[in-house]
């Protein structure tokens, strides 16, 4: 029985919400409907509201730390879910997975060093290294019947040419791809064997939809552990992405002093209040509320297939295996770029990501996200078919 309402439609203006108040200064237009940036539209787990709340009662906020409840939950949470043992010593906190991708970069790399990324790819991994100083490598990931796919000879070329990071996006945003064993393994033996250093963000692994299993990166074999930060958080799966609660978890003793070091010498690793008791709540108690969560996503996912297979065949999409962000390749239409993106705003009224801000392989794409309620969903195809019904194309 479904006790948790996402059919809600709640309104977002006037909270300073990225996704619904920054539509006129990003995109130019108010009047689209946002389908962007990667939160949910929905509440926030009811969990995490409730400890928050609680925490609040008290009335004093303090200088707080990390008990050993909240290393436990995560410990749980990962062994429940995903069949990870982590400890706590392996664990520490970070204020974000981008800021932590960053120090990851700081703390392990020097100027100049090449680090490798699988584009299209989440544009802060082009940009923390670009804007760090370090040199991009890129392993453009193959769009095979419309699913990623790794070029794994290209992989090895570019490792082997004195590169020194990997930052893995386990599951991939965009396109939701969930990586399998082989493939995991594989890359752990190449990073491994030329001496790369892997990060992997696994902010979407708990997302990961009915059908599926998300494997971390440090769990397909010891020497994946040992050549490996993870990165992860409560913040996506549990719509809670404006509270800064994510953190590492490092196996290898050597890299996790390393960066604790960098972390500690600025103090980058101190928490909040509401970080540690959110985090703890969510994987604590959130796990009825995701599962709700994951098999509405599911009937999005399924709602978008269906409709563009019936009305507006011209349309593909990479069904995703995790998240709620839907990569949606437009190419058949024909369109340049730019002509696409002002095609989506002014025609279709719908406020997407443009596919090349993901890199160049996203050129003729865009990302849609429906992490939002259903008749939102329903909206922004009607949109989109009637767009495309109605426009003359050369
Ligand atoms: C792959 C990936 N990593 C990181 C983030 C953002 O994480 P944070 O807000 O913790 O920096 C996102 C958000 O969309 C994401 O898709």
């Amino acid at each position: 029985m479904n006790t948790f309402n996402f059919d809600e439609e709640i309104i977002r203006r006037g909270t300073s919400c990225v996704k619904h108040d920054l539509l006129d200064s990003h995109f130019g237009k108010e009047d689209v409907l946002p389908m962007w940036v990667a939160d949910m539209d929905f509440k926030t787990a009811p969990c995490v509201i409730d400890a928050i709340k609680k925490r609040v009662e008290h009335e004093v906020l303090g200088y707080t730390f990390a008990g050993d409840s909240y290393y436990e939950a995560i410990c749980d949470w990962q062994w429940r879910r995903h069949g990870w043992r982590v400890t706590p010593e392996q664990i520490g906190f970070l204020p974000g997975i981008v800021v932590g991708m960053a120090y990851c970069i700081k703390a392990m790399t020097a100027p100049g060093d090449k680090i490798l990324i699988q584009s299209p790819v989440y544009t802060p991994f082009h940009n923390l290294v670009e804007k760090n100083g370090r040199q991009l490598v890129y392993n453009s990931l193959r769009n095979e019947e419309n699913c990623f796919r790794i070029n794994f000879d290209d992989l090895e070329k570019k490792l082997s040419d004195n590169c020194k990071m990997m930052l893995l996006c386990n599951p991939h945003n965009p396109g939701g791809r969930v990586w399998e064993k082989a493939e995991l393994q594989k890359i752990a033996e190449l990073c491994d064997h030329y001496g790369v250093l892997v990060v992997s963000d696994e902010i979407h692994a708990d997302l990961t939809l009915p059908g599926y299993k998300h494997l971390p990166f440090a769990c397909v074999s010891d020497i994946a552990a040992n050549n490996s930060i993870t990165l992860s958080a409560p913040s996506k799966t549990f719509n809670m992405p404006g509270l800064g609660s994510s953190y590492f978890v490092i196996s290898n003793e050597s890299i996790r002093r390393r960066l604790k070091t960098y972390l500690e010498a600025s103090e980058l690793n101190n928490g909040h209040i509401f970080a540690f008791c959110a985090a703890e709540a969510a994987y604590r108690y959130g796990e009825e509320w995701l599962s709700q969560l994951l098999d509405y996503i599911a009937g999005n996912v399924r709602l978008v297939q269906e409709f563009i297979t019936e009305y507006i065949p011209q349309v593909k999409m990479m069904v995703p295996q995790a998240s709620f962000l839907i990569w949606l390749d437009f190419r058949d239409l024909g369109m340049e770029q730019s002509e696409l993106v002002n095609f989506m705003l002014k025609r279709a009224q719908l406020a997407m990501n443009n596919g090349e801000t993901f890199g160049v392989e996203g050129q003729g794409f865009m990302r849609m996200n429906v992490g939002t309620a259903r008749a939102t969903v329903k909206k922004a195809l009607e949109q989109l078919k009637n767009a495309i019904d109605n426009y003359n194309f050369k």
